[in-house]
């Protein structure tokens, strides 16, 4: 893939937006060589919405009424997507599955982060279904973006161990603390134009 430089980032948001706090706050400390040129939520309540408000950030609460399925979602999305010049979008906790229509519109340029070690735990309460099957370590993906659920070429993996007496919300704590650290650090391979992406394979250049 070739350099994107200025990356400039579109964040889809549907509730808390604590790993669109994380980006922001590294490309605020001159880390993460990026710009967000909009936030984009389903949701009218998310908080990540008052982040995107406090940073200044361009935001669209973007619902899905109206549009009679999700491809005419998706072809209104990109629309509002092309219109803030964005190069790279980043789903951010969005809970809507994409359809064909955003994928092709942004080729290998799509990134999700997933609270789970995929191919292991796909689709929602990933965290449950690694405690129920009883797994000794989880941890979180970023990848990109395909028309499956939770199945695009993997960018980045971080391990987190889980313990014998780990709830819910104990392990999705201590994963999404690996979150904030990696879904940066996997944008930024982006800006940089570190990634290429052969078939399944994600190559990270020098
Ligand atoms: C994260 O746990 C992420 O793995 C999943 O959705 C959650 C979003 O959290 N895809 P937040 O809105 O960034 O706090």
């Amino acid at each position: 893939m070739p350099p994107t430089l200025p990356c400039r980032i579109g964040v889809l948001v549907s509730g808390s937006g604590t790993n669109l706090q994380a980006i922001i706050d590294r490309i605020e400390a001159g880390e993460l060589p990026a710009a967000i040129a909009c936030v984009i939520s389903n949701n009218p309540d998310a908080y990540a919405l008052k982040r995107a408000a406090r940073h200044a950030i361009p935001a669209v609460i973007h619902e899905k009424g109206g549009y009679a399925n999700r491809r005419e979602y998706d072809a209104a999305t990109v629309d509002i997507l092309q219109k803030h010049s964005v190069n790279l979008v980043v789903l951010a906790g969005f809970m809507r599955i994409l359809t064909d229509v955003m994928v092709n519109a942004f080729p290998n340029a799509i990134m999700n982060i997933h609270p789970a070690l995929l191919p292991a735990f796909p689709g929602l309460h990933a965290q449950r279904q690694a405690l129920d099957y009883g797994v000794r370590y989880s941890g979180c993906t970023v990848h990109f973006v395909d028309c499956g659920t939770d199945t695009g070429p993997v960018i980045l993996q971080s391990v987190v161990a889980v313990e014998q007496d780990d709830t819910e919300e104990t392990l999705s704590a201590r994963i999404q603390k690996e979150e904030h650290r990696t879904f940066p650090a996997a944008i930024k391979l982006f800006s940089e134009g570190r990634i290429r992406v052969e078939g399944r394979h994600v190559r990270i250049l020098p």
